[in-house]
């Protein structure tokens, strides 16, 4: 393939306040090529590639586009300069269909009749799958960032930049995507992926740039690199990719569910007759693949979720008490001592608001558990105060709106909140969506910290080999219904993987 520089970025300089998102950074962009871009979160790399969407303006530094030096004032200058980009969040008008979102903001007469015929020759020739007249609010997360891809290339995009497009989709969606991807890529576009998975890196890319602190560090060839260089480029020192798997010491039973059974609002079966044990000291991994009753699961025991049957008994270590949770409110589970910290789609959804500053959102966890009720700010702020600390949180205080942080920032105050209320049972629904490597390992090892100071840890997550290596058990879901709980120092990943979508796990004809 003939690659040519598509972007040439130089010296660009850009600040907020006291902090130097992106400081000197020169970096090419390249038609026929896919670029990833990595970096830890809060190293500038959504800021660097806003200011070729016409979100920021660069403080200084120049911008070639096609060998021409540019100006890019606005998203609609990056548009007639073929920049198009994907962002962390949506940007898509739910009451709308897809077909209207796509052609919303263009001049000229409507004519939802051709632009729908455009849609559809887009989509054959990419290979995505629209329906034009389909609402927003009726589609899946993939669906909705399918209709922000053909959007951009429906305005004619040939430089196309993805922020964390993976972050919130299945295996099997992100396969569809880079199969896209590369159908772009051959047609002679130019990609840029940001994504903290080294595996996507490997599997999508051709080249790899590396930002570290704001500056660029250097591009890498990805076939001639690997996750440990890539990782320490990163990071800018060496980094230990190991999980460790300390033994439980003396586990005792803390949750006992048997037979919990849910059924959504449309009466479709969610949950169907789960039972298993949480223990102390013993991190209990749970997966499955998207939408096999993890979220209805947690739900459940927390309180949130009403339920058709069953039990959730915990047993108090505290009163030796074995308690029914089914009678007690979300509010008293907490008190109990079993948290939830659940990391959704969209990260500021749930739990975190974003005009609010850091010690403000532990305030909304806390402010009811203290002994002298509420408006102490001195407790909540020493824990945002810890959680900066121990969880390396860039942000220049605790008095920062938390929407300003950089996305894998915000994550680390929503996980570091559930963690610093010192709990009974920790539960975590993907607690590193979205976070660079070295702070995803943070987040495991503050998991085996939990484990080793007793408490009972459940740990949903996507990746199977992080699942594997951490856990010390791990609970297979699918369609509702416990596939098989696996030893995890004996786990074998095929087996998993059809335990994942076979109750049992069983090969066809058995
Ligand atoms: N609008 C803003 N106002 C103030 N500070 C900002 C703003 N946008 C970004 N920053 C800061 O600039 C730095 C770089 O942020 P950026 O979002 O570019 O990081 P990132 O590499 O994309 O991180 P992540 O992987 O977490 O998404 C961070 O310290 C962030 O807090
Ligand atoms: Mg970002």
């Amino acid at each position: 393939m003939n690659t040519s520089a598509a972007v040439e970025m130089r010296n660009i300089h850009k600040r907020f306040g006291s902090v130097l998102a992106n400081n000197d950074v020169s970096l090419d962009i390249n038609r026929g090529e896919i670029l990833a871009l990595l970096g830890e979160n809060g190293s500038g790399k959504t800021t660097l590639m806003n200011m070729l969407a016409g979100i920021y303006f660069p403080d200084s530094g120049t911008i070639r586009v096609n060998g021409e030096p540019v100006v890019i004032a606005s998203p609609k200058e990056a548009f007639e300069l073929g920049i198009g980009m994907i962002h962390q969040h949506f940007k898509l008008v739910d009451v709308l269909s897809a077909a209207e979102n796509i052609v919303l903001g263009l001049e000229g007469k409507l004519d939802l009749k051709s632009a729908t015929k455009k849609i559809r020759e887009i989509c054959d020739a990419y290979g995505f799958d629209v329906n034009p007249s389909q609402k927003i609010y009726d589609m899946s997360v993939s669906q909705k960032q399918t209709v922000e891809i053909v959007k951009v290339l429906y305005r004619g995009a040939d430089i196309l930049i993805l922020d964390e497009p993976t972050a919130v989709l299945t295996p099997q969606e992100t396969d569809k995507l880079f199969a896209v991807l590369r159908n772009m890529r051959d047609d002679g576009k130019a990609i840029v992926i940001i994504t903290h998975k080294l595996n996507e890196v490997q599997a999508l890319s051709d080249k790899v740039a590396v930002l570290r602190g704001g500056r660029y560090i250097g591009t890498l060839i990805t076939k001639d690199t690997n996750a440990q260089e890539m990782t320490d480029m990163m990071v800018g020192r060496a980094v230990s990719l190991n999980i460790d798997r300390p033994d439980p010491v003396d586990p005792q039973l803390r949750l006992e569910i048997r037979d919990l059974t849910v059924r959504n609002e449309e009466g479709l079966l969610k949950l169907d007759h789960v039972s298993f044990d949480a223990n102390s000291g013993e991190i209990l991994g749970i997966a499955g693949i998207s939408g096999a009753g993890q979220k209805e699961l947690l739900e459940a025991i927390y309180g949130l979720q009403g339920t058709e049957e069953g039990t959730v008994i915990f047993h108090d270590p505290e009163t030796n008490k074995a308690i029914d949770l089914k009678y007690k409110t979300p509010m008293q589970i907490r008190q109990l001592g079993v948290s939830l910290s659940f990391v959704p789609e969209d990260r500021l959804g749930m739990g975190l608001v974003g005009s609010m500053d850091i010690t403000d959102n532990m305030m909304l966890r806390s402010y009811r558990s203290g002994p002298h009720g509420f408006l102490n700010r001195k407790a909540p702020k020493s824990m945002a105060r810890w959680i900066i600390r121990e969880l390396e949180v860039a942000t220049p205080g605790t008095s920062i709106p938390v929407r300003r942080l950089s996305g894998g920032n915000v994550q680390k105050v929503l996980v570091g909140r559930e963690i610093a209320q010192t709990p009974k049972v920790l539960m975590m629904a993907y607690p590193v969506r979205g976070l660079d490597i070295n702070s995803s390992y943070t987040i495991y090892q503050l998991m085996n910290l939990q484990k080793e100071k007793g408490v009972a840890v459940i740990f949903v997550g996507e990746d199977l080999d992080v699942l594997m290596e951490l856990c010390d058990r791990i609970l297979v879901l699918c369609g509702g219904k416990v596939s098989g709980i696996v030893d995890g120092r004996k786990a074998d990943k095929q087996q998993i993987g059809l335990m994942m979508t076979r109750v049992g796990g069983e090969q066809d004809g058995e």
